[in-house]
């Protein structure tokens, strides 16, 4: 992200009706308070900014989203050359729409229900009117014909509420967490306005298969509408196509970064930092608990007590951003996991460096390509993720072939990446194996291994991904005399 930001204060910038805008809980960049008081911008977290970033650079769409601050209202502004619509957010709206609806309702229903999902009517209250908002903004800047692509489960009302006012935008939607197994779905409450409010777009994109036949199938279920595989004929005679679209990296990018100068140098200090350890084990992840932060701890600190691991052979850097601070839940985890890290490292007797070193930072790119490149092991143990795009970043930086990902068959990553060590993060027992087989595997396998993923991260890129969703929707939305002239 540049950090010449024009800004609401460039005098020259005006907003255009869009052609093509990307609508998502986040905009790219967030809001903070520096430390001298005044406000400033950094990244934002997570997957759906790594990878909507290069797309819209390309494509230079709008984008319609949050700006991670509340009670402020901004005008829109430009940032690295694109034009970002704010939409704000009440405190009592951070707290019901996206502390709670989004991510203490649906998020952990929609992984397996590995925490609790807490349904609290007030909350959807607020998750429509916040929906609503959404949608009346992107209705008052999307130009007529436009694509609009909506984002994610905190919007899963717009596209239905988009299309009452804008019948003549092209509508898609991506959801980048898994969509539940049925039984888990039809506990919600409002599962009904959900599946509607879905099928407002012409195209919904789906992370796996799986994710996209279960919708097809609540959809003829629930709301009696007639399917025929992934098509569903609505009332008003509009088709919707359910599809997934396995969602990627700018892998050319991140090989590129990785082989710069720059990122030779921060690795080789990084494992020095560490003290040179043998075998650099590194974990990168929000702090959330889909992401099996925990087992991969507890499964580490259990073959260095045993002895399976050498604590001055070998270190597991664990990098983990801070993510959704006031959700109980991860409160709860972020001490935990302290307080395990805390145990493991306090009973080791090595004097120095301990054997698990645990970082909250958040590091510009590059510096991310040179943790990739130091590390021998990536370790990524979901219990569930939608897709994980760290274990694809970390291929990408593996120019030499080198190195070996652990990665947990609940992830999406794993249908595309076979050639990983799989575990099942539940099996602490199995995961401490594979942890031990993929660091004495030979190099020859290793780099066999590492050949197939790579080809498989840098052929099926971000690029690719949007364009075959871009495509499919431009396909379905064709205007019949387009399409007559085209036949
Ligand atoms: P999620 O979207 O659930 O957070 P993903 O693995 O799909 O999970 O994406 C996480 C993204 O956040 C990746 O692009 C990764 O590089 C980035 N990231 C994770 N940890 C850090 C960190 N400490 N500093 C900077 N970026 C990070
Ligand atoms: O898809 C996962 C997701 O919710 C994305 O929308 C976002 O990239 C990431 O997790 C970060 O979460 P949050 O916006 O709640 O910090």
């Amino acid at each position: 992200m540049s950090s010449e930001r024009t800004g609401p204060e460039n005098p020259e910038w005006k907003l255009d009706r869009a052609s093509f805008v990307v609508v998502a809980n986040r905009l790219p960049v967030d809001r903070v308070e520096a430390p001298d008081g005044t406000a400033d911008w950094r990244p934002s977290p997570g997957g759906l900014v790594t990878a909507f970033d290069p797309i819209m650079h390309k494509r230079r769409g709008a984008w319609v989203g949050w700006h991670g601050a509340a009670d402020e209202e901004l005008e829109p502004f430009e940032d690295d050359e694109l034009a970002l619509i704010p939409v704000p957010l009440s405190s009592a709206e951070v707290a019901n729409y996206y502390e709670g609806f989004s991510n203490a309702t649906l998020w952990p229903l929609y992984h397996d229900a590995i925490a609790t999902p807490q349904f609290h009517r007030e909350w959807w209250d607020t998750y429509v009117t916040v929906n609503k908002r959404f949608a009346d903004r992107t209705a008052e800047i999307a130009g007529e014909g436009a694509v609009v692509w909506v984002q994610d489960y905190h919007l899963q009302l717009v596209p239905r509420l988009l299309r009452r006012q804008r019948p003549d935008l092209r509508i898609g939607f991506f959801l980048h967490i898994p969509f539940p197994p049925r039984e888990l779905f039809v506990q919600l409450p409002w599962r009904q306005q959900i599946l509607e409010g879905l099928l407002g777009a012409d195209l919904v994109g789906f992370q796996l298969p799986g994710g996209a036949q279960n919708f097809v199938q609540l959809v003829r279920q629930r709301l009696s509408l007639e399917t025929s595989r992934d098509r569903i004929r609505m009332p008003d005679g509009r088709e919707v196509l359910a599809r997934a679209y396995p969602i990627a990296i700018d892998a050319r990018s991140f090989n590129q970064l990785a082989a710069t100068d720059e990122a030779a140098e921060r690795a080789e200090q990084i494992r020095h930092d560490l003290g040179d350890p043998r075998v650099l084990f590194l974990g990168v992840d929000r702090l959330d608990y889909t992401k099996g932060i925990l087992e991969r701890i507890q499964a580490f600190g259990e073959l260095v007590a045993e002895g399976r691991i050498d604590p001055d052979d070998a270190v597991l850097l664990q990098l983990a951003i801070p993510s959704r601070q006031r959700v109980e839940q991860y409160r709860q985890l972020r001490d935990e996991i302290d307080r395990l890290v805390g145990r493991v490292n306090g009973e080791s007797p090595r004097i120095g460096r301990p054997p698990i070193v645990y970082l909250h930072v958040s590091y510009p790119r590059v510096e991310m390509a040179a943790f990739y490149r130091a590390a021998d092991i990536m370790v990524v143990t979901p219990l569930r993720d939608g897709m994980n795009l760290v274990a694809k970043e970390y291929v990408a930086c593996r120019q030499q072939d080198d190195g070996a990902l652990v990665l947990s068959e609940f992830t999406g990553a794993a249908r595309e990446l076979r050639q990983a060590y799989s575990i099942n993060p539940h099996d602490i027992d199995g995961l401490k194996d594979r942890l031990v087989e993929a660091m004495n595997d030979s190099p020859q396998n290793k780099a066999r291994r590492m050949r197939v993923m790579r080809r498989q991260v840098v052929e099926n890129d971000i690029y690719k991904w949007a364009n075959m969703f871009l495509d499919d929707l431009e396909r379905l939305t064709q205007k019949p005399e387009a399409s007559q002239v085209a036949g």
